[in-house]
């Protein structure tokens, strides 16, 4: 079927679409309805439907001739190590953690939070989890303990898992410390801390609270999958709102099982049996969806990566992996390949190895440059496709649908909507704009299945936030325009979210860590545009009166502050001592100008503007004399 008539089925024909995807799946009871509306006026996919997401994932493929199959390879050039499970190995692993966690009274329903480095054991927590109908909450290991102990609050998990450390190329992160800083800020104390230890760094561990992985695992009794509804959940996820707290994004487990699979096969086009590879991290929800849930929901082999596009040991590493793994279909962030081509400007190493097997090269997580667009494609000579989606949507939105047909999707644009998304561009208004009319991204409601159905514990947050700028229509928070083909091309956020390194961060989160150091008045923290990570924050301060802090010391205060609030992968760098801040008269921080001066781009101020002058103090202090650190 053309990607047209496919897409016209999947909004005209919206129940039966639906239900032919999810009669693919195994499930224990099919659900006779997809959409339906909750007491909440939410919408839910597959009510009635009953199923477990670790059971499609392992037992199904083991009882149906994946035994033998890989699962997973783990593929580790910080620590020189190479292990692959098979679906079988995969299984046994995840049903005896699974009976660990029961063991110390994980039930359906329960949170479990699992702050882990890139490691097998972090699938199979997450795994185990999924067979027991407890809910999983996965923390990015580059977040602070702060982050981690917000996240503690709001999900009040029973236990936690984490590991010992990991490996930033060289460098060794202890995680443990972080965790009990963590539970020692949080309301909330779980019971128990489950930790992995690796051979690199030990944990120290809490008497009582704290258990060793291993220990527990030696003697547990496998545990059998739990029948799940589709409605129940099967994962908090936090990612950066636009308030300084994270949003708990919610994942169920019946239209997440049915649209990441109809994805493998529509948007990827990779087959079962195939490896295809995310280069991304657990912590994300790319890593989520496509090192974890959708390969080995659609029977693929996939591969966890521990290590950087660069300097593990080289520019090569992801073509190392690709050609020793035969990598069918790979996808990562445009900033890895950036970092990539900065180190090898000729692509040279990826002449040295066989990428044969390669077929599509999909990018996300930011918007992707034409340059590097057309600098992998002309390296690897095979179909590169950017695709935009978010941690609400869980999979993608726009794409270039490779497994239904590869459409001329011009270099810039993000593609066509995927089957199940009526995405519209619209005005400040709500109403839908034309071809070339730059606006706000909205979908039309309902969501496609797999997309976030609310915020954990918090529905009125989730309307608040996502359903009530445009009635009718899940406000995106991203920018962009179709063309008269229908192509649309994302323009960037148009909120206070910043897009560091393919990383999601909120800069509200850090003017509040800059705002709490004592020589600081006020502040403002703006992304300006940066040749690799995409964009970098930058904070802008006003000192207090009388405080005599010389600027390099107060810079140097501020990055570790951010540092220790946020965490290092916030790459704040640089911060920027000014008289005053450029404001409306209804004291609005103009961020935008302040941007637009730091990126060198041509803006006009708002006849709102408090006071002009203030504009030439700034031009002084930003340009040329500061321009951003890369
Ligand atoms: N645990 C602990 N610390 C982490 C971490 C983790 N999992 N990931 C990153 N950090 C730390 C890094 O050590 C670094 O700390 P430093 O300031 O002390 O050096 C900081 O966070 C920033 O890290 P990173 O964003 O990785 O920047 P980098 O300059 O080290 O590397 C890239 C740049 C482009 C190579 C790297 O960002 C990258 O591989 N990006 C791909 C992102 C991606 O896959 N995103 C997923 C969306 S699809
Ligand atoms: P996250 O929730 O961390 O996946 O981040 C989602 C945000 O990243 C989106 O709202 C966009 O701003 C940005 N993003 C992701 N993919 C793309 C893309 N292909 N093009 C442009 N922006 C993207």
């Amino acid at each position: 079927m053309s990607y047209a008539a496919e897409y016209t089925r999947s909004l005209q024909d919206r129940e039966n679409f639906w239900l032919d995807q999810a009669s693919k799946l195994d499930w224990f009871v099919q659900p006779e309805k997809a959409l339906s509306v909750d007491d909440q006026g939410l919408y839910r996919w597959f009510k009635g439907g009953k199923l477990n997401t670790a059971y499609l994932a392992l037992d199904y493929h083991v009882a149906n001739g994946r035994a033998e199959q890989a699962a997973l390879i783990y593929d580790s050039p910080v620590t020189g190590r190479k292990i692959t499970y098979t679906y079988r190995e995969l299984l046994d692993q995840v049903a005896r953690f699974a009976g660990v966690l029961s063991k110390l009274g994980v039930v359906k329903g329960d949170r479990v939070i699992i702050y882990m480095p890139m490691i097998p054991q972090t699938l199979v927590a997450m795994l185990a989890c999924a067979r027991l109908g407890a809910i999983h909450s996965v923390v990015f290991g580059g977040f602070s303990s702060h982050e981690l102990a917000i996240r503690i609050d709001d999900a009040k998990p029973k236990v936690m898992v984490t590991a010992s450390g990991g490996l930033e190329i060289q460098k060794v992160i202890p995680y443990k410390p972080m965790v009990d800083a963590s539970i020692e800020e949080a309301v909330h104390k779980p019971e128990h801390v489950v930790v992995y230890q690796r051979d690199f760094v030990e944990a120290p561990m809490q008497e009582g609270r704290d258990l060793d992985w291993e220990a527990l695992e030696a003697d547990a009794t496998p545990h059998g999958w739990v029948e799940l509804d589709a409605t129940d959940p099967l994962y908090i996820l936090y990612t950066s709102g636009t308030t300084g707290k994270p949003k708990g994004v919610v994942r169920d487990n019946g239209g997440h099982a049915v649209a990441l699979t109809y994805s493998m096969r529509a948007i990827y086009g990779v087959k079962p049996g195939e490896v295809y590879w995310a280069a991304s991290d657990v912590g994300w929800v790319v890593g989520h969806s496509y090192i974890v849930y959708a390969p080995l929901l659609f029977g693929c082999t996939t591969i966890l990566y521990e290590g950087k596009p660069v300097k593990t040991p080289d520019a090569g590493a992801f073509w190392r992996v690709m050609a020793e793994h035969r990598v069918s279909v790979f996808f990562t962030a445009p900033t890895a390949i950036r970092a990539i081509k900065k180190e090898d400007p000729e692509g040279k190493l990826a002449g040295q190895y066989n990428l044969s097997a390669l077929r599509y090269i999909f990018l996300a997580g930011e918007h992707c440059d034409i340059p590097t667009y057309e600098w992998v494609n002309n390296i690897l000579k095979k179909p590169v496709i950017d695709h935009w989606w978010q941690t609400e949507s869980g999979w993608p939105m726009l794409t270039n649908p490779a497994g239904t047909e590869l459409l001329p999707v011009p270099p810039g644009s993000a593609g066509v909507p995927v089957c199940g998304y009526d995405i519209q561009i619209l005005s400040p208004s709500g109403e839908e704009l034309g071809p070339h009319a730059e606006g706000a991204v909205g979908i039309r409601l309902p969501l496609a299945p797999g997309c976030l159905p609310s915020l954990w514990q918090n529905d009125e947050n989730f309307k608040q936030s996502y359903l009530t700028l445009y009635p009718g229509y899940y406000a995106s928070g991203d920018g962009g325009y179709k063309d008269e083909n229908g192509y649309v091309t994302i323009t960037g956020r148009m909120d206070d979210i910043i897009n560091v390194a393919g990383h999601r961060l909120s800069t509200t989160e850090m003017e509040e860590a800059v705002a709490g150091h004592p020589a600081v008045a006020e502040c403002a923290v703006i992304g300006v545009a940066d040749a690799m990570k995409g964009q970098i924050p930058i904070g802008f301060v006003v000192l207090k009166d009388g405080v005599t802090i010389g600027d390099e010391e107060l810079e140097r205060e501020l990055v570790q502050l951010v540092r220790t609030k946020v965490g290092p992968v916030a790459a704040f760098k640089q911060a920027i001592v000014v008289k005053r801040l450029p404001k409306t008269r209804s004291g609005k921080i103009l961020r935008k100008i302040m941007r637009a001066m730091a990126d060198g781009t041509p803006f006009q101020p708002p006849s709102t503007i408090e006071d002009m002058s203030v504009l030439g103090e700034l031009e002084e202090r930003i340009q040329p004399n500061n321009p951003p650190k890369a």
